[in-house]
Protein backbone atom coordinates (compact mmCIF):
# COMPACT_ATOMS: atom_id res chain seq x y z
CA UNK A 1 0.00 0.00 0.00
CA UNK A 2 2.10 2.87 -1.20
CA UNK A 3 -0.90 5.64 -0.25
CA UNK A 4 0.28 7.28 2.77
CA UNK A 5 -2.22 7.32 6.04
CA UNK A 6 -1.64 10.87 6.45
CA UNK A 7 -3.31 11.11 3.24
CA UNK A 8 -5.73 8.70 3.50
CA UNK A 9 -7.06 10.36 6.30
CA UNK A 10 -7.69 13.51 4.57
CA UNK A 11 -9.81 11.77 1.76
CA UNK A 12 -12.00 9.13 3.27
CA UNK A 13 -15.33 9.47 4.30
CA UNK A 14 -15.26 10.73 7.77
CA UNK A 15 -18.01 8.24 8.66
CA UNK A 16 -16.08 5.42 7.53
CA UNK A 17 -12.90 5.68 8.41
CA UNK A 18 -10.71 2.78 6.72
CA UNK A 19 -13.62 1.51 4.68
CA UNK A 20 -13.78 3.60 1.80
CA UNK A 21 -11.12 3.65 -0.69
CA UNK A 22 -8.84 5.99 -0.99
CA UNK A 23 -9.36 9.08 -3.72
CA UNK A 24 -5.80 8.68 -4.66
CA UNK A 25 -4.51 5.03 -5.10
CA UNK A 26 -0.90 4.76 -6.04
CA UNK A 27 -1.19 1.32 -7.83
CA UNK A 28 -4.77 2.60 -9.68
CA UNK A 29 -2.84 5.09 -12.12
CA UNK A 30 -6.04 6.93 -13.02
CA UNK A 31 -6.54 8.54 -9.85
CA UNK A 32 -3.17 9.76 -9.77
CA UNK A 33 -4.45 12.42 -12.07
CA UNK A 34 -8.05 13.02 -10.71
CA UNK A 35 -7.90 12.90 -7.33
CA UNK A 36 -8.15 16.03 -4.93
CA UNK A 37 -4.88 18.02 -3.99
CA UNK A 38 -6.87 19.87 -1.33
CA UNK A 39 -9.15 18.82 1.66
CA UNK A 40 -12.73 18.76 -0.04
CA UNK A 41 -14.99 21.56 1.15
CA UNK A 42 -18.47 19.88 2.21
CA UNK A 43 -21.34 22.00 0.29
CA UNK A 44 -23.88 21.87 2.33
CA UNK A 45 -27.44 20.84 0.11
CA UNK A 46 -29.88 23.37 -0.44
CA UNK A 47 -33.84 23.30 -0.37
CA UNK A 48 -33.71 22.10 -4.02
CA UNK A 49 -31.48 20.00 -4.40
CA UNK A 50 -33.76 17.89 -2.23
CA UNK A 51 -36.63 18.99 -3.29
CA UNK A 52 -36.41 18.87 -7.28
CA UNK A 53 -37.28 16.56 -9.29
CA UNK A 54 -35.66 12.58 -9.16
CA UNK A 55 -37.01 9.69 -10.25
CA UNK A 56 -40.01 8.49 -9.23
CA UNK A 57 -41.43 4.98 -9.45
CA UNK A 58 -43.98 5.85 -12.36
CA UNK A 59 -40.64 6.47 -14.62
CA UNK A 60 -39.57 2.60 -13.93
CA UNK A 61 -40.44 0.15 -16.41
CA UNK A 62 -40.51 -3.66 -15.87
CA UNK A 63 -37.98 -4.59 -18.02
CA UNK A 64 -35.67 -1.99 -16.51
CA UNK A 65 -34.80 -4.62 -13.77
CA UNK A 66 -34.21 -7.31 -16.27
CA UNK A 67 -31.34 -6.63 -18.76
CA UNK A 68 -32.73 -10.16 -20.51
CA UNK A 69 -35.40 -8.66 -21.57
CA UNK A 70 -34.36 -5.03 -23.10
CA UNK A 71 -34.67 -6.06 -26.54
CA UNK A 72 -36.29 -8.43 -29.18
CA UNK A 73 -34.07 -11.43 -28.31
CA UNK A 74 -32.26 -12.67 -25.24
CA UNK A 75 -28.13 -11.97 -24.91
CA UNK A 76 -25.57 -14.43 -24.81
CA UNK A 77 -24.10 -15.36 -21.56
CA UNK A 78 -24.87 -16.86 -17.94
CA UNK A 79 -28.58 -16.43 -16.85
CA UNK A 80 -28.62 -14.87 -12.97
CA UNK A 81 -30.00 -13.46 -10.56
CA UNK A 82 -28.74 -10.15 -8.32
CA UNK A 83 -30.76 -9.63 -5.09
CA UNK A 84 -30.63 -7.70 -1.92
CA UNK A 85 -31.34 -5.19 0.91
CA UNK A 86 -29.87 -1.47 1.58
CA UNK A 87 -30.03 -0.72 4.70
CA UNK A 88 -28.98 1.71 7.18
CA UNK A 89 -26.19 0.95 9.80
CA UNK A 90 -29.09 0.93 11.90
CA UNK A 91 -30.55 -2.44 9.87
CA UNK A 92 -33.38 -0.48 9.12
CA UNK A 93 -34.47 -0.88 5.46
CA UNK A 94 -34.22 2.20 2.80
CA UNK A 95 -37.10 1.49 0.86
CA UNK A 96 -38.14 3.21 -2.55
CA UNK A 97 -34.34 4.00 -3.05
CA UNK A 98 -33.28 3.86 -6.77
CA UNK A 99 -30.60 1.33 -7.67
CA UNK A 100 -29.16 1.49 -10.82
CA UNK A 101 -26.50 -0.86 -12.55
CA UNK A 102 -24.20 -0.74 -14.98
CA UNK A 103 -21.91 -4.28 -16.22
CA UNK A 104 -19.97 -5.41 -19.16
CA UNK A 105 -21.71 -7.98 -21.48
CA UNK A 106 -20.71 -11.81 -20.86
CA UNK A 107 -17.61 -11.20 -23.55
CA UNK A 108 -16.37 -8.30 -21.46
CA UNK A 109 -17.36 -5.68 -23.64
CA UNK A 110 -19.37 -2.08 -22.57
CA UNK A 111 -21.77 -0.63 -24.58
CA UNK A 112 -19.85 2.45 -24.38
CA UNK A 113 -18.53 5.37 -27.10
CA UNK A 114 -15.58 4.43 -25.49
CA UNK A 115 -15.05 0.92 -24.52
CA UNK A 116 -12.64 -0.82 -27.47
CA UNK A 117 -11.53 -3.70 -26.23
CA UNK A 118 -11.62 -6.40 -29.08
CA UNK A 119 -14.66 -8.67 -27.71
CA UNK A 120 -18.27 -8.32 -29.86
CA UNK A 121 -21.11 -6.16 -28.65
CA UNK A 122 -24.37 -8.20 -28.07
CA UNK A 123 -27.14 -6.57 -30.13
CA UNK A 124 -29.58 -7.73 -27.25
CA UNK A 125 -27.92 -6.27 -24.31
CA UNK A 126 -27.27 -3.07 -23.24
CA UNK A 127 -25.74 -3.24 -19.97
CA UNK A 128 -28.00 -1.09 -17.64
CA UNK A 129 -30.74 -1.79 -15.35
CA UNK A 130 -32.16 0.05 -12.51
CA UNK A 131 -35.79 -0.39 -10.16
CA UNK A 132 -36.47 0.48 -6.49
CA UNK A 133 -36.60 -0.69 -3.55
CA UNK A 134 -39.11 -2.06 -1.98
CA UNK A 135 -40.46 -1.91 1.54
CA UNK A 136 -37.72 -4.35 2.95
CA UNK A 137 -35.72 -2.55 0.77
CA UNK A 138 -34.77 -5.10 -1.44
CA UNK A 139 -33.65 -4.91 -4.67
CA UNK A 140 -33.59 -7.36 -7.36
CA UNK A 141 -32.11 -7.56 -11.07
CA UNK A 142 -32.21 -10.44 -13.94
CA UNK A 143 -28.74 -10.31 -15.70
CA UNK A 144 -26.04 -12.21 -17.56
CA UNK A 145 -22.66 -12.81 -15.46
CA UNK A 146 -20.71 -9.98 -16.87
CA UNK A 147 -17.05 -10.91 -18.93
CA UNK A 148 -13.82 -9.71 -17.44
CA UNK A 149 -12.40 -7.26 -19.23
CA UNK A 150 -8.49 -5.61 -20.00
CA UNK A 151 -8.06 -2.39 -18.82
CA UNK A 152 -4.69 -0.62 -19.34
CA UNK A 153 -3.93 0.28 -15.98
CA UNK A 154 -0.50 -2.02 -16.01
CA UNK A 155 1.18 -4.22 -18.17
CA UNK A 156 -1.94 -7.40 -18.33
CA UNK A 157 -4.34 -5.84 -16.23
CA UNK A 158 -7.44 -7.68 -16.14
CA UNK A 159 -10.32 -6.69 -13.72
CA UNK A 160 -12.48 -9.20 -12.32
CA UNK A 161 -15.94 -9.67 -13.57
CA UNK A 162 -18.08 -6.94 -11.40
CA UNK A 163 -21.30 -4.91 -11.68
CA UNK A 164 -21.23 -1.16 -11.06
CA UNK A 165 -24.15 -0.16 -8.55
CA UNK A 166 -25.45 3.58 -8.13
CA UNK A 167 -27.79 4.35 -5.14
CA UNK A 168 -29.57 7.51 -5.97
CA UNK A 169 -30.15 8.79 -2.27
CA UNK A 170 -32.89 11.96 -2.53
CA UNK A 171 -30.95 13.81 -4.84
CA UNK A 172 -28.12 13.75 -6.95
CA UNK A 173 -25.69 15.68 -5.10
CA UNK A 174 -26.38 12.40 -2.74
CA UNK A 175 -25.35 9.64 -4.98
CA UNK A 176 -23.48 6.58 -3.76
CA UNK A 177 -21.24 4.45 -6.13
CA UNK A 178 -19.71 0.95 -5.28
CA UNK A 179 -19.16 -2.62 -7.26
CA UNK A 180 -20.00 -6.00 -6.73
CA UNK A 181 -17.64 -8.65 -7.37
CA UNK A 182 -18.27 -12.86 -7.52
CA UNK A 183 -16.82 -15.62 -5.13
CA UNK A 184 -13.43 -16.77 -5.42
CA UNK A 185 -12.64 -14.71 -8.53
CA UNK A 186 -8.80 -15.60 -9.37
CA UNK A 187 -8.44 -11.69 -10.05
CA UNK A 188 -8.69 -10.29 -7.01
CA UNK A 189 -5.11 -10.60 -5.50
CA UNK A 190 -3.95 -8.41 -9.30
CA UNK A 191 -6.82 -5.84 -9.01
CA UNK A 192 -5.89 -2.49 -8.12
CA UNK A 193 -9.38 -1.28 -7.86
CA UNK A 194 -10.33 -4.13 -5.91
CA UNK A 195 -7.41 -3.43 -3.37
CA UNK A 196 -7.82 0.10 -2.62
CA UNK A 197 -10.41 -0.87 -0.21
CA UNK A 198 -7.52 -1.42 2.63
CA UNK A 199 -9.08 -3.23 5.06
CA UNK A 200 -9.87 -6.84 4.33
CA UNK A 201 -13.11 -7.62 5.89
CA UNK A 202 -14.19 -4.42 4.08
CA UNK A 203 -13.45 -5.85 0.61
CA UNK A 204 -15.59 -8.92 1.26
CA UNK A 205 -18.40 -6.95 1.69
CA UNK A 206 -17.86 -6.01 -2.12
CA UNK A 207 -18.41 -10.04 -2.95
CA UNK A 208 -21.44 -11.34 -3.24
CA UNK A 209 -22.51 -14.44 -2.36
CA UNK A 210 -23.77 -17.55 -4.45
CA UNK A 211 -27.68 -18.35 -3.01
CA UNK A 212 -29.05 -21.35 -3.72
CA UNK A 213 -32.37 -19.95 -2.05
CA UNK A 214 -31.93 -17.16 -4.91
CA UNK A 215 -31.08 -19.82 -7.63
CA UNK A 216 -34.41 -20.26 -10.19
CA UNK A 217 -34.39 -24.33 -11.16
CA UNK A 218 -33.43 -24.43 -14.86
CA UNK A 219 -33.25 -20.98 -15.87
CA UNK A 220 -30.87 -18.98 -13.54
CA UNK A 221 -28.23 -18.41 -10.98
CA UNK A 222 -28.78 -16.35 -7.76
CA UNK A 223 -26.06 -13.82 -6.23
CA UNK A 224 -26.72 -12.35 -2.94
CA UNK A 225 -25.42 -8.72 -2.33
CA UNK A 226 -26.83 -6.24 0.48
CA UNK A 227 -25.43 -3.22 0.60
CA UNK A 228 -24.87 -1.29 4.30
CA UNK A 229 -24.47 2.36 4.29
CA UNK A 230 -22.64 3.64 7.40
CA UNK A 231 -21.98 1.50 10.41
CA UNK A 232 -19.46 -1.08 11.37
CA UNK A 233 -20.49 -3.31 8.74
CA UNK A 234 -20.91 -0.33 5.90
CA UNK A 235 -20.09 -1.17 2.04
CA UNK A 236 -17.14 0.26 0.52
CA UNK A 237 -18.30 3.33 -1.38
CA UNK A 238 -15.69 4.67 -4.47
CA UNK A 239 -15.89 8.21 -6.70
CA UNK A 240 -17.23 7.09 -10.35
CA UNK A 241 -14.14 5.98 -12.28
CA UNK A 242 -12.71 4.52 -15.54
CA UNK A 243 -12.85 0.66 -15.20
FE1 LIG B 1 -16.41 -1.79 -14.89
Amino acid sequence: MRVSDERFETVVDADQPGVDPPYDHHDYVGTRLRAPREPLVILPPTLSEVTGPAFGESALAPSDADLTRQHDGEPHGQRIVVEGRVIGDDGRPLRGQLVEIWQANAAGRYRHAVDTHDAPLDPNFSGAGRCLTDQDGRYRFVTVKPGIYPWGNHPNAWRPAHIHFSLFGRAFTERLVTQMYFPDDPLFPFDPIFNAVRDELARARLVSTFDMSLTEPDWALGFRFDIVLGGRQATPLEEPHDG
